[in-house]
């Protein structure tokens, strides 16, 4: 007597049904995976990305908790040159649009081809936060009273930008064509170089120059309500970064046929290309330099920043540079992350004051 094929989320038959109708954790696979229905959490397999899911949930914040009071007003003051001010707006054009191609990467890209319930699970908790991040830009655009149409326009109109978007946003597309799957040897290699793509060079590389940028007003003591914003969207980034690196790695070591000498080496070579749109944005940033900060400290920056994410994937460094901004790795250290809720505790204490009086 037949019986009814089991079928997994995506509506097709699991390739060998389990004989004693449950489903073994150990047949679990990040992509193409036929043995275990994707809805299926529990037994997890990949642990790595529950803990990346419980350290994004014990990051949770919103951009309209951080005041904007002192911002607004040193916006509105001569306190700031012009180049300063252009720094501001470049880097908020940027992150305004970038925030959102990642999300749609996430949800129509990748969570699709993820065939993994514990995965799935943190890119959902990731797409809400990249949502958070777009929003701070909303939040920063209408706070500081900015040109939304100019900012939000950055993106095809200010050529280091679109630059940078256009490599991602190709990426993005070829997963969409009709009919890509990860089944066949180039439809997975096109995933994977789509995971090297957002998680690697977009968020790994593309949005460094930008928080060393922003981060540098605020250890002056300036525009410290986007600083703020922006250490904790850097945190998440951290964890995104570290999530897409896991799950490069993860496929890599399951499909070890992808990992060809001639497709590590097309990765390179996107990486090195995005290395030299990263140095031209940065170049296209500060023109003459401020605070300290200037295009050929960027370079060396970029390229630093580089070497360490090609490593992560077993890549090898391309340029040796050092880092020219050691204090941006103590902004990230772990350490470093009971200091963010200082930060709110005492901001919540001093707007509970203003009752008290
Ligand atoms: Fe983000
Ligand atoms: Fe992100």
């Amino acid at each position: 007597m037949s019986s009814m094929p089991t079928l997994n989320f995506e509506g097709e038959a699991l390739s060998s049904p389990p004989t004693n109708g449950r489903f073994d954790a150990r047949e679990k696979r990040l992509i193409n995976c036929h043995q275990v229905d994707v809805n299926q959490l529990m037994p997890l397999k990949y642990k790595w990305a529950w803990e990346h899911y419980l350290n994004g949930c014990a990051n949770h914040w919103m951009p309209t908790e951080v005041p904007m009071n002192k911002d607004i007003e040193t916006w509105k003051s001569n306190k700031l040159t012009e180049d300063e001010r252009r720094v501001i707006l470049r880097n908020l054009g940027f992150f305004a649009t970038a925030e959102s191609l990642v999300g749609n990467n996430l949800v129509l890209a990748i969570f699709r081809h993820v065939t993994n319930a514990e995965c799935r699970q943190y890119l959902l908790r990731q797409a809400f936060e990249e949502a958070v991040h777009t929003h701070t830009f909303l939040y920063v655009v209408e706070s500081l009273g900015l040109d939304e149409r100019e900012v939000f326009n950055m993106y095809h109109e200010v050529p280091a930008i679109a630059d940078k978007d256009r490599l991602e946003m190709e990426l993005t597309k070829e997963i969409l064509e009709p009919g890509f799957s990860t089944d066949s040897f180039e439809g997975a290699q096109a995933f994977l170089k789509n995971l090297i793509g957002y998680f690697l060079i977009m968020e790994g590389i593309f949005f460094y120059s930008g928080f060393v940028m922003v981060l540098s007003f605020h250890r002056r003591n300036l525009m410290t309500g986007i600083g703020e914003q922006f250490q904790y969207i850097l945190r998440d980034e951290t964890i995104h970064l570290n999530f897409g690196i896991d799950l490069i790695n993860g496929i890599r070591a399951e499909n070890p046929e992808l990992w060809t000498p001639e497709f590590q080496q097309e990765m390179i070579n996107r990486v090195r290309e995005a290395v030299e749109l990263e140095i031209a944005y940065a170049a296209d940033c500060l023109p003459r330099g401020i605070l300290g900060l200037n295009a050929a400290l960027f370079r060396d920056y970029v390229q630093f920043i580089a070497d360490r994410r090609l490593e992560r994937i077993g890549l090898p460094t391309q340029y040796g540079s050092s880092n020219p901004f050691p204090w941006m790795s103590e902004t990230l250290d772990l350490s470093k992350e009971k200091n963010f809720f200082e930060t709110r505790v005492t901001e919540y204490q001093s707007a509970s004051s203003l009752n008290w009086d």
